[in-house]
């Protein structure tokens, strides 16, 4: 079927309006739907489809360009950008792009219609082929009274599409049967027709709709192609795209379940669209697992926690709480609760990080652990390395980051300060307390804090002083002001 179409379908795309139901002066196609554009959805089913598209861009035309040119999966797949200059409907946008027509039929997809998919446009092709149609649509219901969706008005005499501006009372009260925005016609009619639509209705813009009462009237075939509303939600303003958002959420959701991954509380997790969960692992209450996350086999991710761009191997505990950015966690890891790995990071197998530990670009070896309140920074740790509690890293001067190389065996002894760049030779300890500013040989013991002086029986005379001076301070005669002097007197 897919080859099939491919030869004979040429793709549309319509991504230039100018979003005003969205009210924040952007495009809305680059709004995000579980961690993409919405214009990608589109741009992906085509792709997958193998259909070549021609998108129609004109508001922030830049913006869309680049995040389709920069997805292009396949460099021998033509991507053509045709610019409509002014957004005068979406009539207009079809006929913008009327010089690069060269298949048999033309497929026009509404950029803001994320969640259609490759059955939608199978059967919508199927149909219309079959019935030898000049133009066919996807239609839907809807059962919402607000101003939205074109309604389609059929009877057996006539068939066309009301848009919502144009309602009139019966249309309004009567009719849930609404156009999709998804059409293919065959390029000939477009040919003989695009340039005949009029501006004539309330928004005085040419409506690529009225292409359906236009092919009535000239006795062509119009046919309609169903799909469940939840497929061909439009996309208008943030209350749609959140419901959207859910919808693919679920599916994604429900994906996974079926592939073996247990969601504790499966309405209170986010997914990203290219998020891999593999099977055995637990997903907690909360989590967000975003942008090209892995998560391995038995993995574990505790509630709250936020996974980006990471790589989790197999059997990895996330502890409650914890954050993990653009790094690699590597299998039996632990990590939190309230931990915060970032930047690079590579946790090795087995290794620990406890509560309130930050980690930036940094490595920590097999076996090592950092269990408490730390931050390591720009440092490369060995293997079976212990980091004390409340260890800094001190790797930037204000100027430059430095450093810290601290190698196999080595003992941090707790709240040291480290100042980069360092070099921690094998085997070596530290004090407790120690500010390290200096490279520590291999096997060496390194301490440098104040050194402790105890003097014996001393607190009494230390008890005897502090009260005497306690007692000079209250003889001290306070001059009086003359109300206080006043009350004294009576
Ligand atoms: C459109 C249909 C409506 C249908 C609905 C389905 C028309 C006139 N109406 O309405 O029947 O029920 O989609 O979701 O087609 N665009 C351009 N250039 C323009 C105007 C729009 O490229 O000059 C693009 C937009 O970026 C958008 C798409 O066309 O991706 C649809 O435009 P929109 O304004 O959202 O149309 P609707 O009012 O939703
Ligand atoms: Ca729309």
């Amino acid at each position: 079927m897919t080859k099939t179409l491919s030869n004979k379908l040429q793709a549309v795309v319509l991504a230039a309006g100018k979003s005003s139901r969205f009210k924040t002066g952007n495009t809305k196609l680059v709004e995000k739907i579980c961690g993409k554009e919405m214009i990608l959805f589109p741009t992906n089913l085509l792709w997958q489809m193998g259909i070549e598209s021609i998108f129609v861009v004109g508001y922030q035309k830049e913006i869309i360009e680049k995040i389709v040119s920069e997805n292009k999966k396949s460099s021998d797949y033509t991507v053509n950008f045709v610019h409509q200059k002014e957004q005068l409907g979406t009539g207009h946008a079809v006929a913008c792009t009327k010089d690069l027509w060269d298949k048999d039929h033309i497929l026009i997809l509404n950029g803001d219609v994320p969640l259609v998919t490759n059955e939608t446009i199978e059967s919508l092709y199927k149909r219309h082929i079959e019935s030898n149609a000049a133009i066919s649509f996807v239609v839907s219901h809807y059962i919402g009274t607000d101003h939205a969706y074109g309604r389609v008005i059929q009877d057996e005499k006539s068939i066309r599409i009301v848009e919502a501006k144009d309602f009139n009372e019966t249309v309004y009260d009567s009719k849930c049967c609404i156009n999709a925005g998804i059409y293919i016609a065959k390029t000939k009619f477009l040919q003989d027709c695009i340039n005949n639509i009029t501006t004539q209705n309330a928004a005085q813009e040419f409506y690529l709709t009225s292409l359906v009462e236009m092919a009535y009237e000239k006795k062509l075939k119009v046919v309609t192609s169903y799909a469940p509303f939840d497929q061909i939600r439009g996309v208008n303003n943030f209350e749609e795209l959140w419901a959207v958002e859910q919808i693919k959420r679920s599916e994604l959701i429900k994906h996974w379940m079926h592939n073996g991954v247990r969601f504790d509380l499966a309405q209170k997790i986010h997914l990203d669209v290219d998020v891999q969960i593999d099977t055995g692992s637990t997903i907690g209450s909360g989590v967000h697992l975003l942008g090209n996350t892995k998560i391995g086999k038995n993995c574990h991710v505790r509630k709250f926690s936020t996974i980006e761009n990471s790589t989790l191997e197999q059997d990895v505990e996330i502890l409650p709480n914890t954050i993990i950015r653009d790094s690699y966690i590597c299998k039996n890891a632990k990590i939190g609760p309230f931990a915060h790995v970032r930047n690079n990071s590579t946790i090795e197998q087995n290794a620990v990080i406890g509560n309130f530990v930050e980690v930036k670009k940094t490595t920590v070896g097999k076996n090592s652990s950092a269990k408490h309140l730390s931050y390591l920074g720009d440092t490369v740790i060995g293997k079976q390395v212990n980091i004390g509690a409340g260890v800094i890293i001190c790797n930037y001067d204000g100027f430059k980051k430095h450093p810290t190389i601290i190698k196999d065996n080595a003992y941090i002894g707790s709240n040291n300060t480290i100042i980069a760049p360092v070099n921690i030779g094998k085997n070596t300890f530290t004090a407790a307390g120690s500010t390290i500013t200096q490279d520590i040989p291999d096997n060496s013991f390194a301490i440098a804090r104040a050194k402790q002086i105890n003097k014996e029986n001393y607190v009494k005379k230390l008890l005897d002083k502090l009260q005497a001076r306690s007692k000079q301070i209250n003889n001290k005669v306070i001059p009086q002001t003359n109300s206080e002097q006043s009350q004294k007197e009576l």
